[in-house]
């Protein structure tokens, strides 16, 4: 079990995963007992998207936040695999409100079996993760949970409600990415703390370190839905702009290019008839107008002030990786 002074280099994440591969196995183990629902296209629908190659980054982040934190235990297996079933739910939930056609590569579930199929199995998983996370007893991770889920729901709304709206201020932006992406991630650090009995300042480190963490991780994201390999990331690409979502390298191009170019950008967004021909032009622009560096700085400062948030912790094989984890965020692929 990794712990304690670093025993091993870690200098990228291919090194990091293959430290923590038994572990990360044995979570994949807890996500597959889990889903033992007695209606068996409950368990086909949720398999599908759940056997389809997530990256596991919060269950991730739990692990090596109690790690970090002394923790010798192996509940983090269960509590992990309940908090891919709440990210799993709100990607179920996510892609009937972004009509999305494919997730992982593969076609979504509300693309295979419908929207009504995919939401309520998104309410299941959801439902199935809360019963057991009681089992813990514990109300901090009760609390803490229940906020994170409280928070993805309003960041989504929040999403919604400044839809097809070109003139979205900055800040609001952050405050979305905090709200759907971010809170989920910082739990997951607070809850690992958690599992290890960490001060309350410690605790608090994890949390903001999960923040931080998490903004870059959604603000890359954003950023990818642009510049990605589409099949690499396993997703449509353009799909932002093309539901009318403006994203913080999106916002920086309305700001800096031409009134003509904002004029036909504005009209895509409001039509949402967005052609590959429109995309390509625009993704130009965003490189031209510096708009996709502009993102990824941005990015890179919330990494950078997550890093920060480590410092109270001693070195550690579980912080050398946390802290190769944060780069991930900004330099991943898919
Ligand atoms: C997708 O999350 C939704 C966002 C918050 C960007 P991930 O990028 O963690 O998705 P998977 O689980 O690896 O597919
Ligand atoms: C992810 O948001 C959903 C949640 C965090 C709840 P996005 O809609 O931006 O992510 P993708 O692009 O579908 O993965
Ligand atoms: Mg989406
Ligand atoms: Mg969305």
């Amino acid at each position: 079990m990794p712990q304690g002074p670093i025993t091993s280099t870690i200098n990228n994440m291919a090194d990091v995963w293959e430290v923590y591969r038994d572990e990360l196995e044995g979570m994949e183990r807890q996500i597959r007992a889990n889903l033992d629902s007695s209606v068996a296209l409950v368990n086909t629908v949720a398999a599908h998207i759940l056997s389809s190659g997530g990256k596991r980054i919060r269950p991730f982040l739990l692990l090596l936040s109690a790690r970090l934190c002394g923790y010798t235990g192996r509940d983090h297996h269960q509590l992990g695999s309940l908090v891919e079933f709440i990210h799993t739910a709100s990607l179920l939930h996510d892609d009937v409100v972004d009509d999305a056609d494919i997730r992982r590569g593969r076609r979504t579930a509300r693309k295979v079996w419908g929207n009504q199929i995919s939401i309520l199995v998104g309410d299941y998983l959801y439902s199935k993760a809360f019963c057991q996370v009681v089992d813990f007893r514990n109300h901090g991770i009760n609390d803490v949970l229940g906020e994170a889920c409280k928070k993805m729901a309003e960041g989504e709304v929040l999403q919604l409600y400044y839809n097809g709206n070109p003139s979205m201020p900055e800040a609001d932006y952050i405050k979305i990415v905090e709200h759907k992406t971010a809170g989920l991630i910082a739990a997951s650090c607070r809850m690992g703390a958690i599992l290890a009995d960490a001060s309350e300042a410690q605790q608090d480190a994890l949390f903001r370190f999960g923040q931080h963490l998490g903004i870059a991780f959604q603000v890359a994201d954003d950023t990818l839905d642009y510049t990605a390999n589409g099949e690499r990331l396993g997703k449509t690409l353009g799909q932002d702009l093309r539901q009318g979502k403006a994203t913080l390298p999106l916002l920086h191009l309305l700001q800096h290019c031409s009134k003509q170019d904002r004029q036909m950008i504005i009209d895509r967004m409001e039509t949402r008839t967005l052609t590959e021909e429109d995309l390509g032009r625009f993704i130009r622009l965003m490189e031209e107008l510096g708009s996709i560096t502009y993102a990824m700085d941005r990015a890179r400062s919330y990494i950078a002030a997550a890093q920060q948030d480590l410092n109270q912790f001693e070195d550690s094989t579980a912080k050398r990786a946390l802290s190769v984890t944060a780069d991930y965020m900004v330099t991943r692929d898919r």
